[in-house]
């Protein structure tokens, strides 16, 4: 049947070939070919050729006897797809030629009456859009149970302390619990952008047929219904050449791609032996083939990598789309290969952050230690000359550094100095300094709304497990 990918049998071309003396070139074909990649959509496009079909039918425009043995012949050629995969011959060029030449070979001519009242222009916008649709609902998913991994490691670590940097230098302690919680936001806005990107690609492009919509008496919100979209398109020429909903997909894809990429760049920082925060799951780890006593972070490396992939792949699109005329151009054809590459890439990251959030085993003590090491706390020192003795914070930021400076010349710690050796910088300091000098009482000062607090972080905690659960709610 499909015996070559580039060979062609025929001087011109049976679907389109009526006006053509001859046949594509070699060259033709190959450029003109999507079925490579766009066979990927041959689930959507039989059920949208179903739902097409159906409506035929039911209008009148094809016998109620052709509707059926066309929808028998397409629940053939699914079983046939599913079983043995799409054939690929480049002299079909795209899964819509090649599900209409099979269905030809299976019930004869009545097959070409499937094609009334539409265009493969309406019928790819609609197939692509299921297709992201799916794309988009699995982006959900797996980011709800990041967000929910998120929050219990969040909660396990409320009141675990670390240093908080800033320019990757130590700045003031944080809690693990509240990084977490970072991520959590993040990947909570970028939820929130796929859900907006659900609502928006809601519209059913099928019946604007080539560009002007069809003679025919069709029935536009039967075949949308049919298909889960709320409602048809309202115009004919945006419905062919709008590809907003595969770039909605993409930006969302990205912008999410670089949170994961944030964090699997922390993750490789802390399970490296300089920082010893963290280490990695081994069934998300590998080893070096030289060094034995390596555990590379290669997950991580490849969420931070593919994020890369992602954004060029939605470069890709934008550029593609940019410039434009209406209404569909052939340059669209090029829409599929990059957002099939991005989902797939995404899916996968998502996957293996899923696995490394919940998996990784934090260090406690080593994270405490470098909170410690780092004078963390001369914030606090500040504050506290700001409050307890009524000092103008300039002035309080001065008398600090004073006091960073003895302590590292003494190789000490900022709460191991001497009363008496905070006293010479400045007589104003007492002993109830030392309250406020400690990590624990750093942390646990910082309870303003939002702040790194443990019980700031468990109310932040709280209220995220009640967002998760009504979401969860919602999509039931
Ligand atoms: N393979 C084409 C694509 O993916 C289908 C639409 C072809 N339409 C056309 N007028 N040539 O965009």
């Amino acid at each position: 049947m499909h015996d070559s990918k580039n060979q062609s049998n025929d001087p011109t071309n049976t679907m389109w070939g009526g006006r053509f003396a001859q046949g594509p070139s070699a060259i033709m074909r190959e450029i003109n070919a999507s079925i490579p990649f766009d066979k990927a959509l041959w689930r959507e496009d039989i059920r949208a050729s179903k739902a097409h079909v159906a409506m035929l039918g039911a209008q009148g425009i094809v016998t109620p006897e052709d509707a059926r043995a066309i929808t028998d012949g397409l629940d053939q050629i699914a079983a046939e797809y599913e079983r043995d995969g799409v054939p690929e011959n480049w002299d079909l060029e795209d899964i819509h030629m090649t599900v209409e030449a099979r269905l030809t070979e299976l019930i004869g001519p009545v097959a070409g009456r499937l094609h009334t009242a539409r265009s493969r222009n309406d019928q790819v916008a609609t197939d692509f859009k299921l297709w992201v649709r799916r794309a988009n609902a699995r982006a959900l998913a797996a980011l709800s149970a990041v967000r929910a991994a998120l929050v219990e490691r969040a909660d396990e670590h409320a009141a675990t302390i670390m240093p908080g940097f800033t320019h990757l230098q130590t700045a003031q302690p944080v809690t693990l619990g509240h990084h977490l919680m970072a991520y959590y936001e993040m990947l909570t806005r970028d939820a929130a952008r796929f859900t907006a990107a659900q609502d928006r690609i809601d519209e059913c492009p099928l019946g604007s047929a080539a560009l002007a919509g069809t003679g025919f008496p069709i029935d536009r919100e039967a075949t949308a219904h049919a298909l889960d979209f709320s409602a048809p398109t309202r115009n004919s020429l945006d419905a062919v050449s709008d590809r907003d909903f595969a770039l909605d997909y993409l930006m969302a894809a990205s912008q999410c791609a670089i949170h994961l990429s944030r964090l699997a760049e922390e993750l490789i920082l802390w399970a490296s032996q300089p920082f010893g925060f963290a280490s990695l799951p081994d069934q998300l780890s590998t080893g070096s083939s030289i060094m034995p006593q390596k555990r590379n972070p290669d997950a991580a490396e490849l969420v931070r990598g593919h994020s890369g992939r992602i954004v060029g792949a939605c470069t890709s699109l934008m550029i593609t789309m940019k410039g434009l005329p209406l209404a569909y151009s052939k340059d669209m054809q090029d829409d599929k290969p990059p957002v099939f590459e991005a989902a797939s890439l995404f899916d996968l990251s998502l996957a293996a952050m899923l696995g490394m959030i919940a998996q990784t085993t934090f260090k406690p003590e080593k994270m405490r230690a470098a909170a410690a090491a780092g004078h963390a706390t001369a914030t606090d020192l500040a504050d506290w000359l700001v409050r307890a003795a009524d000092i103008p914070f300039r002035e309080a930021h001065h008398i600090t550094g004073e006091a960073v400076k003895l302590a590292d010349n003494k190789s000490c710690a900022l709460e191991e100095l001497a009363l008496a050796d905070l006293q010479a910088i400045d007589p104003r300091i007492d002993e109830r300094v030392f309250g406020a000098l400690s990590i624990e009482a750093s942390v646990a000062s910082r309870a303003s709304y939002g702040g790194t607090a443990p019980d700031q972080v468990q109310s932040r905690v709280a209220e995220a497990r009640a967002r998760l659960a009504q979401e969860a709610g919602a999509t039931k």
